[in-house]
């Protein structure tokens, strides 16, 4: 196959195009990018019991409805200690299927009330080996209201994710008395030490895709099963014992402790544009009331007006200076664009829709004009006719790898007047990446990319899965507890990363002696870099010739196996980055292996 690039014209390329969607699924959140490292730590969500507690000593456990810490979290770990009592007692909480104990310096913070007088213990030991981690004793004395305490330690590096937080106390000084605690936090060195943060090694992961932007909060997980359950932006933001978390859709509870302003960090941290995804009248059950529309939908369009508010307003406005008394921070977040709902062309949404989009879109333009404004489809049928100007319009596409091959021209003849923002896409119906269906992911890209100048932004999904969590495969990482080896980078994740940390500006034209199909190709430039993305869809090797005028060297990376059922997973990692230099007179000749995606670039 001889390629040639035409380093004259093109098109400008999106500069958004790669990033990430976010939403707590498979405890992407809870137990996986946020630092909070106890699970079940404010008994929230619709079952509130004792998961990941145990006794520690002979004091009983119970989750206590009639001793709230706050009108938020409205429940406690209450723990009764026999009259004959006496050592070390108190409770372990197991994490989130185990805890990372990485070597940074650790903080406990915990809310606790009962008349005691002495020291508290808080350790991470190793659950089967009973190693020391981490150690701190604190003296502490509670009355009959709840007080707050903190106490950062060092750790050593645990093995594995296999260990225990330990709270205990002198049994003695507490015999035949109660003691209540709750919102039990621990959390390692966050990433840039954040306070409420996020775990370094999840985001180096997402760091090394060098992506653009972050959806979120969801997803359905922010549609919730019916209104009441929908992800509340209010509650989500302030001190830890005033979120009251929620029942998630995703089947566990959320804490929220990751919430709106952590959100925005995580952009401002990462260099990411967020994408503000806003509840638009409908969730997910349709027994639950919706969608909403009328006189009904305004509450939550108020609501939501309140919630840019938060985010943009200064410390004039209501909301703004709630956001300053929060955090401190009077510049508003740098919130360019928002979301109106997610997936309303499908369970019932279609036909409100375009009334419920028109009047959330009008609410905002009229106090934001200056915020661009995303549909959650692109289905015209759910949209309004004619569409707002400026519209961007969400289209998903969780597919086949056959269906990914033939969708190669998706975007090549579209209407161009309203861009695509392809918010979740992946191969889907498998349990993790495999070869054959990253590659085909690697196709549907190319479609995208040298349509980027009408495909503005597109983000895999779902991004993270805790391994001992998973509501949905596959997923781009995957991780356990383990501190030192506990992310697994998915074939999938290596696609993302080869074509995002290789962009371009300008897409460029490429004459060829063959037909797309095994092998698909985009190219593009920055400056003097030439980049041209391959995929290889077969079985067979293909010998190349790519022709860039006036460059002389080339490095080529790829990923590749003989096998497209390969995948990277917890137990094995067949498929990493393969990088070769190529020397060449503005022609580069090479072997692309069979099941392969690839960059060249050329300078
Ligand atoms: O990514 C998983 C789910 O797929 C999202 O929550 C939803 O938007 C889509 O249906």
């Amino acid at each position: 196959i001889s390629l040639s690039v035409n380093p004259d014209g093109g098109n400008a390329s999106s500069p958004l195009l790669y990033g990430f969607m976010f939403e707590d699924i498979n405890h992407s959140g809870d137990g996986g990018i946020h630092g909070q490292l106890l699970q079940n730590n404010g008994f929230q969500g619709d079952s509130p019991n004792l998961t990941a507690y145990a006794a520690v000593g002979d004091v009983s456990l119970a989750v206590d409805f009639d001793n709230p810490l706050t009108s938020a979290i409205t429940r406690s770990l209450r723990i009764d200690v026999p009259s004959n009592t006496t050592g070390q007692v108190g409770f372990s909480n197991e994490g989130y299927w185990g805890i990372p104990v990485d070597g940074t310096t650790y903080t406990s913070y915990f809310f606790m009330k009962g008349n005691y007088s002495g020291d508290i213990t808080i350790k991470l030991v190793g659950t089967t080996s009973g190693v020391e981690y981490g150690k701190s004793t604190l003296k502490v004395t509670s009355g009959d209201k709840f007080s707050e305490f903190n106490t950062s330690f060092p750790t050593t590096r645990a093995p594995d994710g296999d260990v225990l937080y330990t709270l205990t106390f002198d049994g003695a000084q507490a015999a035949g008395d109660s003691l209540w605690f709750d919102l039990v936090m621990l959390y390692p060195t966050t990433y840039k030490n954040r306070y409420n943060g996020l775990k370094t090694q999840i985001v180096d992961a997402l760091n090394g895709v060098k992506g653009s932007f972050l959806r979120f909060p969801g997803g359905n997980n922010l549609e919730g099963a019916s209104p009441s359950n929908r992800w509340k932006w209010n509650e989500t933001v302030g001190p830890l014992e005033d979120r009251p978390g929620r029942q998630g859709d995703w089947s566990y509870p959320n804490t929220d402790a990751l919430g709106l302003d952590e959100y925005f960090y995580w952009c401002e941290d990462m260099g990411l544009e967020p994408v503000l995804g806003v509840w638009a009248g409908f969730s997910l059950d349709s027994g639950g009331g919706t969608p909403i529309t009328g006189d009904a939908l305004q509450p939550y369009i108020d609501d939501i007006l309140n919630e840019l508010e938060y985010i943009l307003g200064d410390s004039s406005s209501q909301y703004g200076a709630w956001r300053v008394a929060n955090i401190g921070r009077t510049e508003p977040w740098p919130l360019t664009m928002v979301e109106i709902g997610n997936e309303d062309n499908l369970g019932g949404g279609c036909a409100s829709y375009p009334e419920r989009f028109q009047r959330f879109h009008d609410a905002i333009k009229e106090e934001y004009p200056q915020l661009r404004i995303i549909a959650s489809t692109s289905n015209s049928t759910c949209l309004p006719d004619p569409l707002p100007e400026g519209i961007w319009t969400d289209y998903h596409n969780y597919n086949t790898p056959e269906n990914f091959y033939d969708e190669f021209n998706f975007f090549d003849n579209v209407d161009r007047s309203f861009p695509y923002f392809v918010g979740e896409y992946s191969r889907w119906e498998i349990d993790w990446p495999n070869m054959q269906g990253s590659v085909s992911e690697a196709i549907w890209m190319l479609g995208m990319e040298r349509n980027s100048d009408v495909v503005k932004m597109a983000a895999y999904a779902p991004t993270l899965n805790l391994v001992n969590s998973t509501q949905w495969t596959p997923d781009l990482i995957a991780f356990n507890q383990d501190p030192t080896d506990g992310v697994f980078l998915t074939t999938s994740y290596y696609v993302q990363q080869l074509f995002s940390t290789n962009r371009g500006d300008t897409i460029k034209e490429v004459t060829s002696d063959s037909a797309f199909g095994p092998v698909f190709w985009c190219a593009s430039s920055k400056g003097s870099t030439y980049y041209v993305k391959l995929a290889n869809y077969g079985q067979d090797t293909q010998s190349l010739d790519v022709t860039v005028p006036g460059t002389t060297t080339a490095t080529l990376t790829y990923v590749a196996n003989d096998d497209p059922s390969a995948y990277n997973s917890d137990e094995q990692h067949p498929v990493s980055p393969v990088t070769k230099s190529l020397a060449g007179n503005g022609t580069f000749a090479f072997t692309l292996p069979a099941w392969a995606v690839a960059v060249l670039a050329a300078q």
